[in-house]
C-alpha cells in the first residue's frame, strides 16, 4: 500500500480522562484507504526531547469530514506534548503503515482491547459491521478510568467490560471475564491488542479452543519503515519487523 506524508490540521483535541485524549485530524488531501490495525508515525514537533516519530494506531476515519483520529494515553514526553495540541495546530504523519487485521471467514468475532490497546478495535468493529460480520467487544482496564469511550462500539455489537478492581464491569482480568468461561468456543475469531501478558493469555485460550487469533503488537519503534530493525519479533518463519510485517500477527506464527 502506498504511504503518505501529510501535515494534518488538528480540528479537535478531546481530553477524555486525565490520561487519555483523542486527536481529530483533517487531511489536506483526500484520505487514502486505511485498514483496521494500521498506524501512523507522528512527528512530535512541540517537544524538544522527542526526536523520533511516535507510532499510534488509527482510531477512526471519517470520510465525510476527511478526518482521522488517534486515541492516545499520556505515558511520556511525546504523548504529553501531543496532549497540548490545539485546534488549528499542524501534525505531520507518515501513514498508513503496517499490515491489518484479516476478516473472519464467518460466524461471530470477539474483539478485545486492554487499556489504550482498544484503539485499533473501533475501525475493525466498524469494518466488520459494514461487511456483514457480527462482533462483540470486550474492553479491559485496571480501573474504570481505563475504559475509554465504550459507547462508540455499541452500533456494531455487544460491549462487555472488565476491570482489575471491579470499579466497572466484571472484576478481574479479561481472560477471567464470564465470556471466557462460557461462550468463548462460539466465537469464530479473536482479535486482541493491549499489554503483552493480556495478549499472551488471550492467545493461549484461543489456541486451546482452536479459534484463529490475531494480536496487534505495540513494540517500541524508531523508523517505522523497516530500516532500523528495532521492532523485530521472533516468529516460526524467522524474525519479522513489527512495523512492516506487523503490527498484526496470527498468534500461531509467533514464538510467545
Ligand atoms: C503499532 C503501534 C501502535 C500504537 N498505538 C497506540 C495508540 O493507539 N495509542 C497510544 O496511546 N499508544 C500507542 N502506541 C504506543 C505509543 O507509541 C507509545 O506510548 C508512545 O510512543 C510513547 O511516547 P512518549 O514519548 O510519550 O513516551 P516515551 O518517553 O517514549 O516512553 C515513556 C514510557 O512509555 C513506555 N513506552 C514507550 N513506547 C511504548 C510502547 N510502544 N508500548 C508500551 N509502552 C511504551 C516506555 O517504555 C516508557 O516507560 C502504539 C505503539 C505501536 C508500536
Ligand atoms: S521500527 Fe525500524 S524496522 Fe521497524
Amino acid at each position: 500500500m502506498k504511504k503518505f506524508i501529510h501535515d494534518f490540521e488538528v480540528t479537535r483535541n478531546h481530553h477524555i480522562t486525565r490520561d487519555y485524549f483523542a486527536l481529530y485530524l483533517k487531511c489536506p488531501e483526500s484520505l487514502p484507504e486505511i485498514l483496521p490495525g494500521q498506524f501512523a508515525e507522528v512527528l512530535v514537533s512541540n517537544s524538544a526531547s522527542t526526536y523520533l516519530r511516535r507510532p499510534f494506531s488509527i482510531y477512526d476515519v471519517d470520510i465525510e469530514k476527511n478526518e482521522l483520529s488517534m486515541l492516545i494515553k499520556k505515558v511520556g514526553n511525546g504523548t504529553a506534548a501531543l496532549s497540548n495540541l490545539k485546534p488549528g495546530d499542524t501534525l505531520n504523519l507518515v501513514y498508513p503503515l503496517g499490515n491489518s487485521f484479516s476478516l473472519p471467514s464467518g460466524g461471530k468475532a470477539l474483539l478485545i482491547g486492554g487499556g489504550v490497546g482498544i484503539a485499533p478495535m473501533l475501525l475493525l468493529s466498524k469494518l466488520m459491521n459494514a461487511k456483514g460480520f457480527a462482533s462483540d467487544v470486550l474492553i479491559g482496564g485496571r480501573t474504570s478510568a481505563d475504559i475509554i469511550e465504550p459507547e462508540k462500539y455499541l452500533p456494531y455489537g455487544n460491549v462487555y467490560v472488565t476491570t482489575d478492581d471491579g470499579s466497572v464491569g466484571e472484576k478481574g482480568l479479561v481472560t477471567q471475564h464470564s465470556l471466557f468461561s462460557g461462550q468463548i468456543s462460539d466465537y469464530s475469531a479473536v482479535y486482541a491488542c493491549g499489554p503483552d501478558p493480556m495478549m499472551k493469555a488471550v492467545a493461549r485460550v484461543a489456541a486451546t479452543h482452536n479459534i484463529p487469533c490475531e494480536i496487534s503488537l505495540e513494540n517500541t519503534m524508531a523508523c517505522g519503515i523497516g530500516a532500523c530493525l528495532c521492532c523485530v519479533v521472533e516468529t516460526v518463519e524467522g524474525n519479522k519487523t513489527t512495523c512492516i510485517e506487523g503490527p498484526v500477527f496470527n498468534t500461531l506464527t509467533l514464538k510467545i
